[in-house]
């Protein structure tokens, strides 16, 4: 058979081009919503009367029967057929004779193809709420296991203020909680449906859109027959959403390569999630958590590709969007794989609480809370401040720590300090001090997740029932 728009040429295809402009090897991963994208839309030929009900049926069965070879790896695409769309179409007048050829019936490829990426998306969307649910159940269960564990807080990377382990677990629990809500929110704009658009202006034939859209389950259809086949925000703000997730991802990724470096020893990450070396027998290497730091480069790469493809594209469908699936196949198996692999990362992760212990007991970390206890005896604060700097100046050039000077050292640099400051200095009291919303202290902690839970059913919950109908 030759070409499907093959009427108006005389001549053959040059092979390069055709191998240039053809997208079959890369979007035959949309055959499954095309095929459901046709079975909605031929349902509708039939129903409106554009087609005889009875070649809508023969349809509707030749599409199953290609979508059955399809699922059991019996179709052989080609790229003389350019694309998923037109090789489908292909293999339904090869299953079902010219009656295929009425599929295409007031449709184009354009609001084809815009829709078989919104079914696609949205689909992807729903998956990652739920993978992300998952992540911040380890993240809260390791929290809830280390509300007694101590770690020194970091600005700067310089040790700052002692904190809960898990207070610094559940601070990754809240900008996953946004990733999702970010996620769900874009579903509204995903879930709209641009079939029914023609190539730019509509069509001739009198389609039923809001019919297509009901059975496929979006929730409205595009308002503007231009902006349905040219819009890809959507992608976009899939691939931004990505790029957000990837970046928290490597952050933790980074703390992760950090805290299990011999300098640290924080945390043992499980032997099933570390790697050897081929040279070094000692070593076990966090490469996950670096693969997941590196990929995030290509996810980033990924959006600034596809905003850059659509700037300065006129209205209306231009073939340079064929551009915007590899990225967005990229973006998609990349954050699989990261999400699918660090929830069970995190749930085997070891915790040195003893190491964090020692950590917390060799720094400074507690030096603003003694600040607070002259504050509290009454020394204006930036007096206060000056002199705790002399004392821990005192301590490091004798080696020594806060709780290791004796009560009449202290007096030296203010009669305010009286026996109270030892308790004053435990990292338990700092840590229970900053007892304010939002805070380490560990009622506080609790509370804060006690909401992370009750927040994450909420988006479980939308998962639940999401993918049940996706
Ligand atoms: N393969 C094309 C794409 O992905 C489908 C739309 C083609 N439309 C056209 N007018 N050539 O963008």
């Amino acid at each position: 058979m030759s070409k499907l728009w093959g009427g108006r040429f005389t001549k053959n295809t040059d092979q390069l081009v055709e191998e240039y402009t053809a997208s079959i090897l890369f979007d035959k991963e949309l055959a499954e919503e095309d095929i459901q994208g046709s079975l909605a839309h031929v349902t509708m030929l039939g129903k409106c009367g554009i087609i005889p009900e009875e070649d809508a049926e023969t349809i509707r069965d030749g599409l199953h029967r290609v979508l059955g070879k399809i699922r059991r790896g019996e179709v052989e695409y080609a790229v003389s057929d350019e694309d998923i769309h037109m090789n489908i179409e292909k293999l339904l007048i090869e299953e079902i004779g010219p009656v295929g050829g009425k599929l295409h019936t007031g449709r184009s490829r354009n609001d084809q193809v815009a829709t078989d990426m919104h079914l696609y998306l949205r689909k992807r969307v729903v998956e990652f709420v739920g993978l992300l649910h998952r992540l911040q159940t380890a993240l809260i269960e390791q929290a809830k296991a280390n509300l007694d564990t101590i770690i020194p807080g970091y600005t700067h990377l310089q040790r700052a203020q002692p904190i809960l382990l898990a207070h610094h677990l559940m601070a990754y629990v809240s900008m996953f909680q946004r990733d999702a809500e970010r996620l769900m929110d874009s579903y509204k704009r995903i879930n709209t449906l641009p079939l029914g658009a023609g190539a730019l202006a509509g069509t001739t034939f009198p389609i039923d859109r809001h019919f297509v859209a009901q059975q496929l389950g979006f929730d409205r259809v595009y308002e503007n027959s231009l902006d349905a086949v040219s819009d890809r925000d959507f992608i976009i703000e899939f691939l931004a959403d990505a790029s957000m997730i990837m970046m928290h991802l490597s952050r933790l990724c980074e703390e992760l390569v950090l805290w299990s470096s011999t300098e640290f020893r924080f945390v043992e990450l499980d032997d099933a999630f570390c790697t050897g070396s081929s040279i070094m027998p000692q070593k076990k290497n966090p490469d996950v958590a670096e693969l997941v730091r590196g990929k995030t480069g290509r996810v980033y790469g990924n959006l600034v590709g596809l905003l850059t493809v659509l700037k300065a594209l006129p209205l209306a469908y231009n073939k340079d969007m064929q551009e915007d699936k590899e990225g967005m196949f990229d973006t998609v198996r990349t954050l699989q794989g990261a999400l699918r692999l660090f929830a069970p990362m995190i749930e085997t992760m070891k915790v040195n609480g003893e190491r964090m212990r020692e950590a917390v007991n060799q720094d400074f970390s507690n030096a603003t809370d003694i600040a607070d206890y002259l504050v509290g005896k009454g020394l204006p604060f930036r007096q206060a401040h000056e002199v705790i700097g002399k004392i821990v100046l005192h301590c490091i050039q004798n080696g020594v720590f806060l709780l290791d000077l004796k009560l009449e050292e202290f007096q030296q640099f203010s009669k305010l300090f009286g026996d109270d400051i030892y308790h004053v200095l435990q990292p338990e009291t700092v840590v229970n001090a900053r007892n304010v919303y939002g805070g380490t202290a560990r009622p506080q902690v609790e509370g804060a997740i006690q909401r992370a839970e009750a927040a994450t059913a909420q988006t479980l919950a939308w998962f639940e029932e999401l993918s049940a109908k996706a």
